[in-house]
């Protein structure tokens, strides 16, 4: 970053701004990683639901809650169950997120909040929230 801001500032005095302009549309789209808007948004529902309990970024502060970071990433289902219903101390969550929000806490829990590539998913009979971003034909 701090490179790029003395490569376009000597450019910017000769060329101006709208080369400045082209700069920055071509370079924006091929900075921003797949997925950030996804873990962008994951990390806003875990944040605002998930985090008093389980801690920022799921590093658990000692309370006794579930540490999430431990959680296994090949159980998608036991993952849903345990949210949407509920476990021991845990209140259920299924009336109060929407699909679309559980499924970003599974995403950002599988990524462990966005450290580890999204895993494979095993093929099974639930297919509801896969292929939404890749389209082939
Ligand atoms: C009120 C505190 C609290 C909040 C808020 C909370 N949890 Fe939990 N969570 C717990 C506790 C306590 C456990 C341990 C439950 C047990 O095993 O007895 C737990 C366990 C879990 C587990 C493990 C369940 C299993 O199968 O062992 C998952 C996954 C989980 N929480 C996800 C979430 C998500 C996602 C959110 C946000 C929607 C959330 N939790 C919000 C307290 C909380």
């Amino acid at each position: 970053m701090v490179q790029w801001k003395s490569f376009l500032k000597p450019n910017l005095a000769r060329f101006g701004a709208p080369i400045f302009a082209c700069t920055l549309a071509i370079l924006a789209p091929s900075l921003a990683h797949a997925g950030d808007d996804k873990l962008t948004s994951a990390t806003g529902v875990y944040n605002q639901f998930c985090q008093h309990c389980h801690g920022p970024a799921m590093v658990n502060p000692g309370t006794g809650s579930y540490d999430l970071r431990k959680f296994p990433v090949d159980d998608k289902a036991r993952f849903f169950n345990s949210v949407q219903h509920g476990k021991g101390d845990m209140p259920a969550w299924g009336d109060i997120l929407t699909p679309d929000e559980l499924d970003l806490l599974w995403y950002y829990t599988a990524t462990r909040a966005g450290k580890q590539p999204f895993p494979e998913e095993p093929a099974s009979g639930d297919a509801d929230t896969a292929d939404t971003e890749k389209k082939s034909p």
